[in-house]
């Protein structure tokens, strides 16, 4: 990406250089699972083509809709002259094969909450270098404003991500890559915005996506145990990986090494008897390599009991089975951002059955964000 200036006009514009994720150099072979080609795989994988897994909301939307909506491919860009733009700062690059997609989804998306809007979409006369043109976000970066962030604050900014994510969804879109680096926040404005679609794909029922998306420390245990069927719920795992870091100020959250030592972080905190359940219900079985490791990982956990931390525990330990308690991540530093119902939240969304987790909009009615739904309407009421 770019970051550029508009050399005739204010205010200055974010533009975005499409050179986009050339970092999926090589994935570990993490599970074996069946062959997207059910007839031949019937005998060698009786189970996996009768668990195939299907979004629980908005499965239908590119189904309902007329292929021009969804098919990328047939878009004709119009490019704009780059004269008037001054590139600042180049800050990605991708493929251009993703453009054209990439292009369609903000189009699509153009005018929907806390979506990133796309202005204008340009191309250098002589090197043909295409450049997307971006409202401007005066963004504070992750790692300076987070920590300084309230209770509170976590709330309505977790909420207005949450608003994105399901207009997004709504609209038959998956985001794939959802961590802080892709949130843009003006916090003096309190205005967030969900940028870099790069990765975003079109949701169809049944279909098998590539699991090399989203990066590694928010990768879901789906893409991490190579199940392909995956959907909008994926988007949740990585908001919730964001939302941990935050409320136990550990960034991020989950600290893999490669593929195979993510979910092993993972399977350390989450425990490893949901993950067998969840390799069994869609017939999914893991690398031995992986498999050995994770062995490890539950007899450390086994031992590592320590009784001094278990008083808070006792109050939120009824709603886990076999996790890690999450008393061991709060100190003095992040107390005041740990809440019951913050815990509770968290727990419902960091699940590994990606049809267990909360919807964005199951999401936005929690609890947790009730003191933010109240600010809200009562601002709604005053306008
Ligand atoms: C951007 O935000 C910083 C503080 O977050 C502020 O000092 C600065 O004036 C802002 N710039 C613009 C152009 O709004």
């Amino acid at each position: 990406m770019n970051y550029a200036r508009r050399t005739t006009t204010n205010p200055p514009i974010l533009l975005h250089l499409l050179l986009f994720f050339a970092i999926f150099a090589s994935r570990p072979l993490l599970a074996h699972y069946c062959s997207i080609n059910r007839e031949i795989d019937k005998i060698s994988c009786p189970y996996r083509w009768q668990v195939m897994s299907k979004s629980r909301v908005y499965s239908d939307v590119n189904v309902l809709r007329p292929k021009e909506y969804w098919d990328y491919e047939s878009l004709t860009v119009q490019w704009g002259d780059q004269d008037g733009y001054e590139v600042i700062r180049k800050v990605g690059r991708g493929k251009y094969s993703e453009i054209k997609r990439e292009i369609k989804i903000l189009q699509n998306l153009c005018g929907g909450p806390n979506i990133i809007k796309l202005l204008d979409i340009v191309r250098d006369q002589h090197s043909k270098t295409p450049s997307l043109v971006f409202e401007y976000v005066n963004n504070t970066d992750f790692k300076v404003l987070y920590p300084t962030l309230t209770d509170y604050d976590i709330r309505y900014y977790i909420y207005e991500l949450l608003k994105a994510l399901d207009y997004c969804h709504s609209q038959g879109i998956m985001h794939r890559d959802v961590k802080p680096h892709n949130i843009m926040i003006d916090h003096e404005l309190r205005k967030l915005r969900l940028i870099d679609w790069g990765l975003a794909e079109f949701y169809h029922p049944g279909k098998e996506y590539n699991v090399r998306v989203a990066s590694r420390y928010f990768k879901g245990p789906e893409l991490l145990i190579d199940l392909q069927d995956y959907d909008y719920s994926l988007d949740m795992w990585s908001l919730d990986c964001m939302f941990a870091g935050m409320i136990f100020r550990k960034e991020p959250f989950f600290y893999g090494h490669d593929n195979n030592d993510q979910l092993v972080k993972i399977a350390k905190v989450v425990g490893t008897d949901e993950l067998n359940a969840y390799l069994n219900k869609y017939q999914l079985e893991l690398d031995p390599q992986l498999m050995l490791l994770l062995e490890v990982c539950t007899e450390l956990l086994n031992k590592a009991m320590d009784p001094a931390v278990m008083l808070f525990d006792t109050q939120i330990r009824s709603l886990w089975n076999s996790r890690k308690p999450w008393s061991e991540f709060i100190n003095s530093d992040n107390q005041h951002l740990v809440s019951l119902e913050a815990i509770d939240f968290l727990d419902k969304l960091l699940r590994y059955d990606h049809q267990e987790r909360l919807t964005a909009k199951e999401a936005m009615v929690h609890p947790y964000f009730s003191q933010v739904r109240a600010a809200e309407s009562c601002r709604m009421r005053g306008q």
